[in-house]
């Protein structure tokens, strides 16, 4: 097993500048980093973590809580925050939160107790949110909404769902119904924020009766096209906005069991651009959200707080990118 000093004398440098490489990598020049994960690389050497926290006075871990560690989109999340955190000698403690509250704040006990350095947030904050961690806790939000109180990486959901909606109109659609998401999750209201925002300016009244709910998985998608199913054909929307791809592919798959042609009678649009969407039959019109950079943001954030530096930027909006497949086309004749 090789040890820092080996990586010390691979990379020309001294010890104390590999352990300033690994411990605070924005202190050391391009040249030198470079060659010292080369040498990192070519030793295979991994950080020794007991000395490194003795050292430090750190967990040298920081906690992501993730709502639903069975959503793709957070996985890749995950991904992101995960590289980072490797090429810092961090290990990443996953909390799946499962919505409830209670585990939240026991992974944020670990925090404020120090066994972790800082925490990832991956659901967005709530009003009147009891699980919020104090403020002395190094948290960053990601994919979260307006006027989170952390520092925080994420997109334009009312933005993003206003271009879908607007796209939809633009090929002829007045009646959109929506799958959403829980109704008290701040991206489904951000999301028919949007929605509504499109419809005004192209003066379509909003009606509730086409608004059913999910919980943004498959199943939910599924069982929340039957809403549609049971309405006459004159009533029946000629499109859907999903609020997630999960609920998308449910909702087509549910259609389609019922004889539905997705788009030739019904268009469907998701939202996230998961990896397995452009292979759905067919395949699905989306919100692709930069999910790895998401996560790759928000880490590179939370490390700034751990080194007690002030970020000079505390929201990054990062672009999104809507993109046209066959779920969606010209309304059915009704
Ligand atoms: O919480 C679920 C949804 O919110 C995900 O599918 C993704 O769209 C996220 O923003």
């Amino acid at each position: 097993m090789s040890t820092i000093r080996d990586v010390s004398r691979a990379a020309g440098v001294s010890i104390a500048t590999v352990s300033r490489a690994l411990s605070s990598p924005d202190k050391v020049s391009k040249n030198t980093l470079k060659k010292v994960n080369a040498a990192i690389e070519e030793l295979q050497y991994r950080p020794n973590m007991l000395s490194q926290r003795f050292r430090n006075k750190t967990a040298n871990c920081i906690v992501v809580l993730v709502p639903d560690i069975a959503n793709l989109f957070f996985t890749t999340v995950i991904k992101g925050i995960e590289n980072v955190a490797q090429k810092r000698g961090f290990s990443v403690l996953l909390g799946d939160t499962r919505d409830s509250s209670n585990r939240e704040l026991e992974y944020i006990n670990l925090v404020e107790t120090k066994q972790a350095d800082g925490i990832i947030q991956l659901r967005p904050y709530a009003e009147n949110d009891s699980a919020l961690p104090k403020q002395s806790v190094k948290a960053v939000n990601a994919s979260g909404c307006e006027d989170t109180p952390y520092p925080a990486v994420r997109i334009d959901n009312i933005g993003a769902a206003e271009e879908v909606v607007k796209y939809l109109i633009s090929t002829g659609h007045r009646r959109i119904g929506i799958i959403s998401g829980l109704p008290n999750n701040p991206h489904s209201i951000d999301r028919l924020r949007g929605y509504k925002r499109a419809l005004n300016s192209a003066g379509i009244k909003f009606d509730p009766s086409i608004v059913t709910e999910g919980d943004f998985s498959f199943w939910s998608g599924m069982n929340a096209s039957e809403h549609f199913i049971r309405m006459s054909d004159s009533d029946r929307p000629t499109a859907i906005f999903c609020m997630n791809d999960e609920m998308a592919i449910g909702a087509i798959k549910g259609f389609k069991a019922k004889g539905i042609r997705v788009p030739e009678q019904m268009s469907i649009t998701g939202f996230d651009d998961l990896e397995f969407s452009r292979y759905c039959d067919p395949p699905l019109t989306t919100v692709s959200q930069p999910a790895e950079l998401i996560g790759v943001k928000s880490a590179e954030l939370l490390f700034q707080l751990i080194d007690g530096e002030t970020p000079n930027q505390t929201e990054y909006i990062l672009p999104i990118e809507f993109i046209i497949r066959q779920s969606t086309g010209v309304p059915r004749k009704t």
